[in-house]
């Protein structure tokens, strides 16, 4: 297998940092395709948390090269943080090591405006991030976006942010009446930001075109989850990027048929951040001690996880959606010794059992339908108990794909691979 992608299954936060960490001591290039900044992977190295949100896990390995690519949309300021952060952690950054495509989309001044604007006093909250990300894919749609390529030139720059602000300088002025820097503020602020960022930026299309030809390692590494995506997700109740696997297609800049296999990551049960509908939810005291255990905070935001039980009609709507090759199952350690287990396998909706899900399914509606799983208590040293076991076989039947990863801890170590990935 020469190409791999990691892919959150469900709604984010399932643990994908480690696991993509792990596999890219294996890879020789790792790229992040889709979604920004509000991504956050938190990974412990050497006992020292380092928290990854726009580059790509692989800056952590000296022999991977780090794309981030076109379908990203990239905040230079969060970039500058990020890497003043991860150097601290005495990692070597430098233009070997990362490359960036001079076609993502800039995050600016004035989307991160919007996006809070709109959350608080907007007639919906999606519960974002806050980080501007879904304007600033509203502009690259809308063709008046920022592209990283247009901070090296300051005329242009400014050029195109005059354009881009005359009807945002509508919704500024009467709808939001807040404060908002001029055209030319924004041109001067990101004009030197570009500076830090352009020794990074190269054409990543072609050097992924040529690391493929040369049967190079590759690892994609996806943000969130597909339960979030735009197309596929509980929409309204999504981030505004393709977070499934046809997002590396056009974010990556990578065909398809080039991608061997696809690893899904779920946790052993369910979380979600932000508001939009959960129908595994646990509103009870066990909700909560499984949030407490499992440290169900996110790792952008702070905000606590809501938590539930593990949910076999979204899974398996993950699985057909992203053509998932094979599942890895973390946070085990948090579900041991649970008295009351369940699993949801079916839903009732609108009057039908349904046992997967599908796209603009109202999940608001649906009534899931719990079973129960015997309590497991394992240490994941030993063999792994028969009530894990029949767990495990479980999730494995009702998916039609192996469990090939069993997570059970946030360090490097505890980690179990019942199948091997890129070899
Ligand atoms: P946005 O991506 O900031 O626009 O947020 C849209 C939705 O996606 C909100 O419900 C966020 O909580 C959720 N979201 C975005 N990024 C992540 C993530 O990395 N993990 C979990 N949820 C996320």
């Amino acid at each position: 297998m020469k190409s791999l992608a990691i892919i959150g299954a469900q709604w984010g936060d399932e643990g994908k940092g480690k696991i993509t960490d792990l596999l890219s001591l294996k890879s020789d290039v790792v790229v992040r395709y889709q979604g920004g900044n509000n991504a956050g992977h938190t990974i412990i190295v050497k006992d020292k948390k380092v928290v990854l949100h726009l580059i790509p896990s692989g800056i952590l390995h000296d022999h991977c090269t780090s794309i981030i690519g076109h379908g990203v949309v990239f905040d230079p300021e969060a970039f500058k943080k990020e890497l003043e952060d991860i150097k601290k952690s005495g990692i070597t950054v430098n233009p070997e090591k990362l490359k960036i495509s001079g076609n993502c989309s800039v995050i600016t001044m004035f989307n991160k405006l919007l996006d809070h604007n709109r959350e608080n006093k907007g007639p919906i909250k999606i519960g974002t991030t806050g980080k501007g990300i879904g304007p600033a894919y509203e502009d690259k749609i809308s063709r008046k976006g920022i592209k990283l390529k247009d901070l090296l030139d300051y005329d242009i720059l400014l050029q195109k942010l005059s354009a881009n602000l005359i009807e945002k300088e509508c919704l500024f002025k009467n709808l939001y009446d807040c404060e908002y820097p001029s055209a030319k503020e924004e041109a001067d602020r990101l004009f030197e930001l570009g500076k830090l960022v352009a020794p990074f930026v190269t054409d990543t299309f072609s050097f992924l075109d040529q690391a493929r030809k040369e049967d190079r390692k590759i690892l994609f590494e996806g943000a969130q989850g597909i339960l979030l995506d735009i197309d596929y997700g509980s929409y309204p109740f999504v981030t505004s990027s393709n977070t499934s696997f046809g997002g590396i297609f056009t974010g990556a800049g990578m065909p398809g048929g080039n991608v061997d296999e696809v690893l899904g990551i779920t946790k052993a049960y369910t979380t979600r951040v932000g508001e939009g509908p959960f129908p595994t939810e646990l509103f009870s005291e066990l909700g909560e001690h499984i949030q407490n255990k499992g440290n169900e905070f996110g790792a952008t935001t702070g905000r606590k996880r809501r938590c539930g039980w593990l949910d076999l009609p979204l899974l398996k709507y993950a699985v057909k959606s992203s053509n998932l090759t094979s599942i890895a199952l973390t946070k085990l350690d948090v579900l041991c010794d649970i008295e009351g287990l369940k699993i949801c396998t079916k839903y009732i909706y609108r009057g039908e059992e349904l046992d997967c899900a599908y796209p603009g399914i109202d999940l608001s509606e649906v009534e899931p339908v719990l079973e129960d799983v015997e309590m497991f208590k394992d240490d994941f040293k030993s063999e792994l108990s028969n009530e894990l076991n029949t767990y495990i076989k479980r999730i494995e039947d009702e998916l039609g794909i192996p469990v090939g990863i069993l997570a059970y801890g946030p360090e490097r170590s505890e980690i179990k691979f019942l199948k091997d990935f890129l070899n």
